[in-house]
C-alpha cells in the first residue's frame, strides 16, 4: 500500500489529446495501485482549451490560469507554481507534465521543478526546437520526423531526452498530415516515458513496484 502517492499535474493549452492519452493509460494500467501515482489536475492557460472538457469527462479536476491576466511572465509563473503546489503531497511534490502547454517557462519555474518537469515536443530533438516543426521538417527535406519526450531545462526544448518516436515522411505529406501521424505516436511515448519516470522515482524512494 502507498501511504501517500505521487501527484501528477498536466498543463495544456489546446486540444489535450496527449493529456487524454496519459490519463487513459494511467487508468488502464492502474498507475494508482501499481505505481502509486495519480493524475490530480489539468491546468490550462487558455479558458477555451478543448482539453479542459476532455479532462472533466475523464473525471479529472481542472483549473484555468489565464496568462493574460498577469502583468508579466514571472508573475504568471509564480501563480502557476502556487496552484501546482496546492496538489503536492507530503514529501511528494507534483510531477509536472507539459502536454501542448504553449508557454515559455521562466528559469525560476524550471529550477523549482527541476527533475520533475517533463515536456513533449513534436520533432526529433535536437532538430527543430520552437514552432512549426512539421513544416520546417518538410522544407528541410527530412525523410523521417517524430516526437521527443524530454526533461525540461532552462533552455527551450532542450534537456535530457527520455523517449522518441520516428515516422517516415511521405511524398504527399503536408504539415497537417505529418502532424497527425506524429501526434498518434506521441500518445504512445508520453505515457510510457511517464511510467518509466514513476518506476525510477519508486526505486529512488526505496519502494518496490507492485505488479
Ligand atoms: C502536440 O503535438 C505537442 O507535441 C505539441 O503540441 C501538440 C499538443 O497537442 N507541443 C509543442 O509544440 C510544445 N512546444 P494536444 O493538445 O492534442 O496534446
Amino acid at each position: 500500500m502507498h501511504s501517500t502517492f505521487q501527484p501528477i499535474v498536466i498543463l495544456i493549452s489546446g486540444g489535450g489529446s496527449n493529456m487524454a492519452a496519459i490519463v487513459s493509460v494511467a487508468q488502464k494500467d492502474a498507475w494508482s495501485e501499481r505505481l502509486g501515482a495519480r493524475v490530480v489536475a489539468v491546468l490550462s492557460n487558455k479558458p477555451d482549451a478543448g482539453g479542459l472538457r476532455l479532462a472533466r469527462a475523464l473525471g479529472i479536476a481542472t483549473e484555468v490560469l489565464e496568462h493574460r491576466a498577469y502583468a508579466n511572465r514571472e508573475i504568471f509563473d509564480q501563480a502557476l507554481a502556487a496552484v501546482i503546489a496546492r496538489y503536492d503531497q507530503p514529501q511528494r511534490p507534483c510531477l509536472v507534465v507539459l502536454a501542448g502547454f504553449m508557454r515559455i517557462l521562466t528559469p525560476g519555474f524550471v529550477a523549482e521543478h527541476a527533475g520533475r518537469l517533463l515536456n513533449i515536443h513534436p520533432s526529433l530533438l535536437p532538430a527543430f526546437t520552437g514552432l512549426h516543426t512539421h513544416q520546417r521538417a518538410l522544407e528541410a527535406g527530412c525523410k523521417f520526423a517524430g516526437a521527443t519526450v524530454h526533461q525540461v531545462s532552462a533552455e527551450l526544448d532542450s534537456g535530457a531526452i527520455l523517449e522518441q518516436s520516428v515516422v517516415p515522411v511521405l511524398a504527399r505529406d503536408t504539415a497537417e498530415t505529418l502532424a497527425q501521424r506524429v501526434l498518434a505516436t506521441e500518445h504512445q511515448i508520453y505515457p510510457r516515458a511517464i511510467a518509466k519516470w514513476l518506476v525510477q522515482r519508486q526505486a529512488q524512494a526505496g519502494e518496490s513496484p507492485i505488479r
